[in-house]
């Protein structure tokens, strides 16, 4: 079905960290609309592509995105009219080509996203579906059956998301064992308050992280997983079979290249690569975490082999910074044997079509993946309907708090009444934490 598009406006607003960001609306010429907001993060993997700034002091710290939204109403845009909105492959390659360069840089990710995802939600709107359907029509369209993913509640904020914390980035907790996706929320919440009470107890401030979590100041690396681990036992949930734990690391963060050497500030130590990786070794045997995100630096190609020759069997072990959701990267990964998941961004590649691509490529090779918010979010809640859409096991979206945190597990409750009334579907995805 051919459905042209018509115009396409687009502006700046501002994201939950109050950054400027894009949002831009697609117009088609049988009067169906998709809009979309482009998210930002704040650890960002050097490898990303690129997302272009004005870096004019005057406006914004430089942070504004005018020249973004330009290149989208002026030059990608009048390039995009006329063109049928139901063939996404089609809107985004043209958009590559346009831009021309590896990594986005001329026009910029945040610019093509936008649109990218505007036209995916458009093409939704004109076969008169809902988003996740269309992505899995885009995904694999032979597929009829949908799950929910795990949620993965990211409640302690570390590492450049909190002030004065830990090194590491994000704790996580994940209903692994709990069937159902409303009761998994719950869980989530139920925990989540107790851990609360706990801060409070002892004192620490309990205020948010930008990912909703809580970032008490002064902890060393381990004790918020003592911390989680007094939580979960306050509720019915059992830990090790219900919950289990999921850690973002982001180790790039920390990583001093100079000395080629992890520098955990919070314990006023540097190590290597091998013994951060046997500090997982023995993490892992204390506490029942199923996955560790970016446990190495993106420039640590041979500690990772060593990290999932180790402890890959058993562990998932995510690439985040490491892939950058980008074919090169983690078609490196396969080949090397460095990771075992990847962490998937829409905005470290910067096409809808490409973040599709990449998903099936991992999915192929046995890689888990892992639908992901950044921490400068909005209220698009577009990668709820990716995870769906995608079969996902997991989708990361922070705690079970702040608007821009809850909105994607709001949206998917409602596709999960969705999908029940519609595919008489059942439970939620539960292959994750008995890992591989
Ligand atoms: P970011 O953090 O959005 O700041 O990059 C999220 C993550 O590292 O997973
Ligand atoms: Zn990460």
């Amino acid at each position: 079905m051919i459905d042209k598009i018509l115009n396409i406006y687009s502006r700046q607003v501002l994201d939950s960290r109050g950054n400027p960001t894009i949002y831009t609306l697609v117009k088609t010429s049988s009067g169906n609309t998709g809009f979309s907001y482009v998210p930002s993060g704040a650890s960002t993997g050097s490898k990303e592509a690129l997302e272009l700034r004005d870096n004019d002091p005057k406006y914004f710290n430089g942070k504004s995105v005018l020249s973004a939204v330009k290149n989208v109403t002026d030059e990608i845009g009048p390039n995009l009219i006329g063109m049928n909105v139901n063939n996404l492959d089609e809107i985004d390659s043209k958009m590559l080509d346009i831009d021309g360069t590896e990594y986005k840089s001329r026009l910029g990710a945040n610019s093509i996203l936008s649109i990218s995802m505007a036209c995916t939600r458009a093409s939704a709107a004109s076969n008169n579906i809902e988003l996740f359907e269309l992505i899995r029509k885009l995904y694999d369209s032979e597929l009829n059956n949908y799950k929910l993913p795990n949620p993965m509640f990211n409640v302690l904020n570390g590492g450049s998301h909190a002030f004065n914390s830990t090194d590491f980035q994000e704790y996580m907790i994940v209903p692994v064992g709990i069937e159902n996706f409303e009761e998994s929320i719950s869980a989530g919440f139920q925990i989540y308050n107790k851990l609360k009470k706990l801060l409070e107890r002892k004192n620490y401030p309990t205020t948010l992280g930008d990912e909703g979590g809580f970032a008490p100041p002064g902890l060393t690396n381990e004790e918020p997983l003592e911390l989680l681990t007094k939580a979960v036992s306050q509720t019915e949930f059992k830990l090790g079979s219900d919950i289990k734990f999921a850690l973002d690391v982001a180790a790039s963060e920390f990583y001093d290249n100079s000395v080629d050497m992890y520098d955990l500030k919070s314990e006023s130590k540097k190590i290597s690569s091998s013994e951060l990786a046997f500090l997982y070794e023995n993490l892992v045997q204390k506490y029942p975490i199923y996955s560790i995100e970016d446990g190495l630096s993106e420039d640590d190609w041979s500690g990772w082999q060593n990290l999932t020759k180790s402890i890959g069997k058993n562990i998932q072990l995510v690439g985040d910074d490491l892939y950058v959701t980008q074919k090169k990267f983690l078609r490196r990964g396969i080949d090397e044997n460095a990771g075992n998941s990847i962490l998937i961004k829409l905005n470290q590649v910067g096409t809808v079509s490409e973040t599709i691509e990449n998903i099936k490529l991992a999915q192929n090779n046995n890689f888990e993946t892992i639908i992901s918010h950044r921490s400068g979010e909005t209220e698009d809640t577009f990668i709820a309907d990716l995870a769906v859409g995608t079969s996902s096991t997991q989708i990361k979206t922070g705690a079970p708090a702040r608007g821009e945190r809850v909105n994607k597990y709001n949206r998917l409750l409602i596709i999960h009444d969705i999908i029940k009334n519609k595919y008489k579907y059942s439970p939620k995805n539960n292959t994750v934490g008995t890992y591989k």
